[in-house]
Order: structure tokens, then sequence, then C-alpha cells
């Protein structure tokens, strides 16, 4: 677990325009040798960043790569309440949090790489370095766990608002509960693991993974995916992404807080991946007609005998 380094964002940034730079020059601007420098170029070099360095000229980046900017962030997200930490690298950015005992704190934690990134129902998920956004949100809630039923839904919701906030206008849905679809692939997961206290108080780890800039599959994923640059041609600012996702969390984690999930049930259709195909939730067990969600954040299923079911929790397919 490390923090992700100044120096290296600098880098990334001087590099970006896809120009030569040699060490020297970028040594000056950072106040660094240029041994430094090369100690850096070597770093993203192991996390798998393609350069090309030639004697004389310097480095230059052979794809695009912007890293994660914490002091951007933190500043344009302008909450001191709120502790945000941008890892270089990490395990999981949800167990991290999992383990932080100040339970009232709202902490965010962002990471360029997970080494063992967590997906739903135990699988993993796929978090190569500097492509997509890992961020993990541990949220207090002055309610307990069974109140937090439609919490997933919600934060899909922030994620869908970001998107289309950074300028995105793609018609990506919500898969309930929680996966971001665009044309029956996925786009991004929410893992979101709840901690229970006493005085009917508890606390959210709220985990996002969005395919932002991956271009090329891995063994890893086991379902059909996307991410915004497949969806858009374009290479995707991370750190906008990034301060429009907290920017929404915060807005529509607010209003749940108070108000649960009604406020926001008639909104669900317009996005509702799901609704009037059949579908089958939890191996087989159910199959019927999605008909949208409930105030607990259920998914309701009309069956063949017309009969609409409610459903907590499962997989979902069509
Ligand atoms: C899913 O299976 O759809 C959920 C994926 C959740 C991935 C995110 S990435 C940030 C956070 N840290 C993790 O280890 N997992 C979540």
């Amino acid at each position: 677990m490390k923090l992700l380094a100044t120096n290296l964002v600098k880098i990334s940034k001087i590099l970006s325009d896809l120009n030569y730079h040699d060490g020297d020059s970028i040594g000056k601007k950072l106040g660094v040798t240029r041994s430094a420098v090369w100690k850096n170029i070597q770093k993203l070099e192991e996390y798998g960043i393609k350069i090309s360095s030639i004697k004389g000229k310097g480095y230059q980046l052979e794809e695009q790569l912007l890293l994660l900017d914490a002091e951007e962030i933190i500043k344009e997200v302008a909450n001191p309440k709120i502790k945000i930490e941008v890892f270089e690298e990490i395990n999981s950015t949800n167990t991290y949090l999992k383990t932080i005992e100040d339970f009232e704190l709202r902490h965010i934690a962002i990471a360029e790489i997970q080494n063992i990134g967590r997906g739903r129902m135990g699988r993993n998920w796929h978090s190569p370095f500097g492509q997509n956004l890992y961020l993990s949100y541990a949220y207090p809630f002055k309610k307990d766990v069974s109140e937090l039923g439609g919490l997933s839904i919600i934060v899909g919701m922030a994620a869908l608002a970001a998107i289309k906030e950074i300028g995105i206008e793609a018609s990506i849905g919500l898969k309930w509960p929680n996966d971001g679809v665009f044309e029956n692939h996925k786009l991004f997961g929410i893992l979101v693991e709840l901690q229970s206290e006493a005085n009917s108080s508890s606390r959210a780890i709220i985990g996002i993974g969005i395919n932002v800039n991956m271009l090329i599959d891995s063994p890893i994923i086991t379902q059909k995916w996307t991410s915004l640059q497949k969806i858009t041609d374009k290479y995707i600012d991370r750190n906008k992404l990034c301060i429009a996702l907290i920017h929404n969390l915060n807005a529509l984690l607010e209003i749940f807080a108070k108000h649960g999930l009604k406020d926001f049930l008639n909104q669900w259709h317009k996005i509702d991946a799901l609704y009037g195909k059949e579908i089958t939730i939890n191996n087989a067990k159910n199959t019927g007609i999605a008909k949208g969600i409930n105030e607990q954040g259920q998914l309701l299923l009309e069956l063949k005998t017309g009969e609409v079911i409610a459903c907590s929790s499962g997989e979902t397919s069509i």
C-alpha cells in the first residue's frame, strides 16, 4: 500500500503531450535529479506503461496517460470533512476502508492499481494501473443496516450522473441491482459492504469500479465489458470523472440518508436496463418480467402466474 507520489503525477503531466522530454528538463521542472526522474520512469514501466526512450531526446509516452491528481481532487471536492487518499498501489480500496476504525469519518480511497480488486459474488475486479477508476467511500449513516437496502441503486445513479456531467451522452443504463451497462456490456460495478454499529448506526463501504480507458481484454473478466473510451473513442480524464463522481455521491447520499429511496423511484424507469424484459434471477429460481423496483430497492418481478414478487438480491440475466 503506497500513496501516489506527487512527482510521478507531475511527470505523467509533462509527458501527456506525447512529445519527447529529456531527463534534465523534467528534473529541472520538478526540482529533482535526472536519476530521480529515471527512477520514476522505471516505476511507470514496471506498472506496464509503455515509454520509449531515446538517448539525447528523452522519454515519450507511447500511449496516453494522465495519472490521478490528489491535490486537484481534494481542491475540487472542497470539503474538509471528507478525508481523501489517492494510492499508487493497494490490495483493494474497499478492504482498506473496512479496517479504518473511525466510524464517524467520511473517507474516500482511490487507487491507480488494485492487486486484489474485489467484485460481487466473490469475483475479482480487474484493476490495471492508470486506466480505470477504483474508488471506495466509507459513509456513516444514522440508520440501521436494514434501512440501507436501496443504497447501491443510489450509487449507480450517482455514477451515471457523473458520466453525463463530463459530457458523455451515451445511453448507459443500470442493470439491477447495480451494474452500469451499455448495449448489454458492463461498464461499471458497485460493491457495497455494510458494517453495523451500536445505537442503530452503520457504515457503508461503497466501492465503485468504472472501466474508463481500458481497451485490452483480460482472462480475469468473465462478463462482456466495455469502457468509456471504447464507447466514445476518446481518452477520458479520470480526474474530472472522479471529481464529478464524488460530487454526485455526496449530493445523492445526503438525500438518501434523509429520505431513503422514495425521491428517486420516479427516475428509475428512465435508466432501468431491465424494465419489461424477461429475466431470470438467482440461477433460474425465478423467471418473469422485470417491473422496476420498490422503495426498499428490491426488484419487482412479474411471474407467469401474474403474481408480482419482490427480490432482494441476486444476479440477473436476460
Ligand atoms: C462488481 O462485481 O460489479 C463490483 C465491482 C466493484 C469494484 C470496486 S473497484 C473499487 C472497490 N474496491 C474493490 O476491491 N472493489 C470495488
